[in-house]
């Protein structure tokens, strides 16, 4: 048999690692799925769900200037209409006169079908909000729309949120949800879906300093993504030209990532003047206007935004940390997940399932799962079940032998170098912790050991 060879990554091999592991399945998948919909599975979920969390503790538990919100998907339908997007959350739309299909005319190289090469009808603006009725009457007076963004649920509720939290400029207000999109198109996986989450956050300002905020949450927004890991030469930063600039905004400068499919947006930060609570404002009679008591000046405060999208994120940052490598005439794949988003943090795994070893390390898991997401795993072979740790991103696994049952010692496998040190297995949990936290794994605790010391990676 030929020698493996490690290969790029492609968005097929992406899709299925993703199936086969339980990241993401298609939506409704017995059913044959359904478009631009797609479900997050046992492991993607906690990838999902680790990624929002940094994000929150970053944006706001770490910080005095900012609050949290979670505001309610359907709105009162007065709420789009002062936005602007019941008039102009549109998207150009063509039809091919031939198979029917349906086309963003925006992503169009040539004017005819894509696929079967047929004359394409004239553009017509299609509004991609999705429509439902609330109550029980269908009816044009008891329309809603399911939110295509979270952000005018902060908009609303500027003054609840400053006059609640007696924050002074300035100030944000965050969150994070879904929304939805009727896109004409959607495709890459996860990057364009119908059904998807975002976390953005609404910073209100004088106005005057709104540049400088600006330019600060670029900065801030770009290192967030490095820090958790993303290599900064797939990030990018594109900075919209006036004339394509929504309705709403005086800058937007847009987080790129470098996807199997092109560098694309992953984040958009836009300054959005005081338009959206002027709006709001005119349309709602209520007062939109902040005192500055330092100045003793009244005023509609300028908002930056930065919004980005949950699941461009978990994209992003599957690529990103996706690898393959030779080790032992085998290919390895694996996830260099950044430990703060990795889904399991530490395997624990019985050399065997014997009952005296299986008794210890059950024992060694009831330890540790109170403080880390651990997963126990006893079913196969140890390579075989090493592998599997390596293609969720697990960055340690922890060993259990028959010499444990002898000297009380286990050994911790790290993920990325994959060598091993072993150590009491009453220092384990703090040696993981120290190790999660960023300590190089040949700093030992008392009694500890190096194990196996790889040459190479
Ligand atoms: N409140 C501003 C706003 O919603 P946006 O650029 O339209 O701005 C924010 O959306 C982010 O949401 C984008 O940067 C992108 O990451 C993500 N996003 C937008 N449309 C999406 C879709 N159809 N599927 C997945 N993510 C999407």
């Amino acid at each position: 048999m030929a020698n493996p060879v490690p290969g790029k990554l492609t968005m097929e091999k992406l899709v299925s690692l993703c199936q086969r592991r339980g990241f993401i399945f298609p939506s409704s998948d017995i059913y044959g799925g359904l478009s631009g919909c797609w479900d997050y599975g046992p492991v993607g979920v906690e990838l999902k769900r680790n990624i929002k969390e940094a994000w929150w503790r970053s944006i706001v538990q770490e910080r005095d200037d900012m609050v949290g919100l979670d505001t309610s998907i359907l709105m009162n339908s007065s709420v789009w209409e002062a936005s602007g997007h019941v008039s102009s959350f549109s998207d150009p739309l063509v039809e091919c006169k031939v198979c029917h299909l349906r086309w963003k005319a925006d992503d169009l190289v040539e004017n005819k079908c894509p696929a079967c090469g047929g004359e394409l009808t004239e553009e017509r603006m299609f509004n991609t909000m999705f429509k439902t009725f609330i109550g029980p009457v269908e009816e044009e007076a008891s329309v809603v729309y399911l939110r295509p963004e979270t952000a005018q649920g902060m908009f609303v509720n500027f003054q609840n949120a400053l006059n609640t939290s007696r924050k002074r400029l300035p100030f944000g207000v965050a969150q994070q949800g879904k929304a939805f999109r009727n896109e004409i198109t959607t495709g890459n996986f996860i990057f364009r879906s119908r059904e998807f989450e975002i976390m953005e956050f609404e910073y209100f300002v004088k106005p005057g300093t709104d540049k400088e905020w600006f330019d600060y949450w670029v900065e801030e927004r770009f290192n967030w993504y490095v820090k958790l890991g993303i290599k900064k030469e797939h990030l990018g930063l594109y900075e919209h030209p006036r004339e394509n600039l929504a309705h709403y905004a005086r800058n937007c400068t847009d987080i790129t990532y470098l996807f199997p499919h092109g560098q694309a947006e992953l984040e958009g930060i836009a300054n959005r003047t005081d338009f959206d609570l002027k709006q709001h404002g005119a349309a709602s009679g209520k007062s939109v206007e902040y005192f500055d008591n330092e100045t003793n000046e009244h005023y509609v405060p300028y908002i930056v935004e930065p919004s980005a999208g949950v699941d461009r994120a978990v994209l992003a940052f599957l690529c990103d940390a996706y690898d393959e490598e030779i080790v032992n005439d085998d290919l390895r794949v694996l996830f260099h997940f950044h430990p703060d988003i990795a889904p399991v943090k530490v395997a624990v795994l019985p050399l065997s399932r014997k009952e005296n070893l299986a008794a210890l390390a059950k024992d060694v898991h009831a330890d540790l799962r109170p403080c880390f997401a651990t997963q126990y795993d006893d079913t196969q072979a140890i390579g075989r079940r090493y592998r599997r740790q390596d293609e969720l991103g697990t960055p340690f696994s922890v060993t259990i032998d028959f010499q444990s049952l002898e000297d009380k010692m286990a050994t911790i496998r790290e993920r990325d170098t994959l060598n091993q040190i072993r150590v009491p297995i009453p220092a384990l949990r703090d040696t993981l912790q120290a190790k999660l936290a960023g300590e190089d794994l040949f700093v030992l605790p008392e009694g500890g050991q190096i194990w196996k010391q790889e040459s190479s990676g």
